[in-house]
């Protein structure tokens, strides 16, 4: 029922960065600063959609292509009271649609040893776990790198 209310949409009104830098800090040991969030921004204005429900952005994804071909989806977050409503797979497959629209032919993304939840939640979309790359957090965590083919 929820579902119906959900909106994916680009990132554009006034105050969609302060959500989506609250939610970061509200879901990550190492939030990305706000700095680092405008940077990216400026690098791939459409690189950034936010879920809302009811008016109010309760998640959000940051894909973008590297080298032409290749999709890197760098984060993506969902408020926690709102988990477990499918936000987090709806803003998944807009943001692979979108990628593929811009000639991805294959997307990545890493993901914390630790973070059983995520890696859970990317299988479950489809996504591969691949190799691992030691110390790859700034606390010398190991990242899982996860990928996704288009079929
Ligand atoms: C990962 C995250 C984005 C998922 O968002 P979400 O909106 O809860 O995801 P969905 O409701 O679309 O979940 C889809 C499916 O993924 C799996 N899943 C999601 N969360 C899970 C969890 N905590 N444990 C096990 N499986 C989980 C389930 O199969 C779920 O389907 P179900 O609810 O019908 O069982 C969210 O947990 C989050 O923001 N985590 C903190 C930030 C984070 O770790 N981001 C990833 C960093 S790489």
């Amino acid at each position: 029922m929820t579902q119906q209310l959900i909106k994916i949409r680009d990132l554009k009104r006034e105050g969609d960065m302060q959500a989506i830098l609250d939610i970061e800090y509200r879901c990550f040991p190492d939030p990305y600063p706000l700095s680092l969030l405008n940077r990216l921004r400026e690098m791939h204005p459409d690189g950034f959609l936010v879920a809302e429900l009811d008016g109010e952005v309760v998640g959000y994804i940051i894909g973008v292509i590297r080298w032409g071909a290749s999709g890197h989806i760098l984060a993506i977050a969902v408020d926690p009271p709102y988990r477990r409503r499918g936000i987090g797979s709806a803003l998944i497959v807009n943001m692979l649609d979108r990628l593929k629209a811009k000639g991805a032919k294959g997307v990545r993304l890493e993901v914390r040893k630790s973070n059983f939840a995520a890696r859970q939640f990317y299988l479950g979309l489809g996504f591969n776990e691949r190799e691992e790359i030691p110390y790859y957090y700034e606390d010398g965590e190991a990242a899982v790198v996860m990928t996704y083919g288009y079929h």
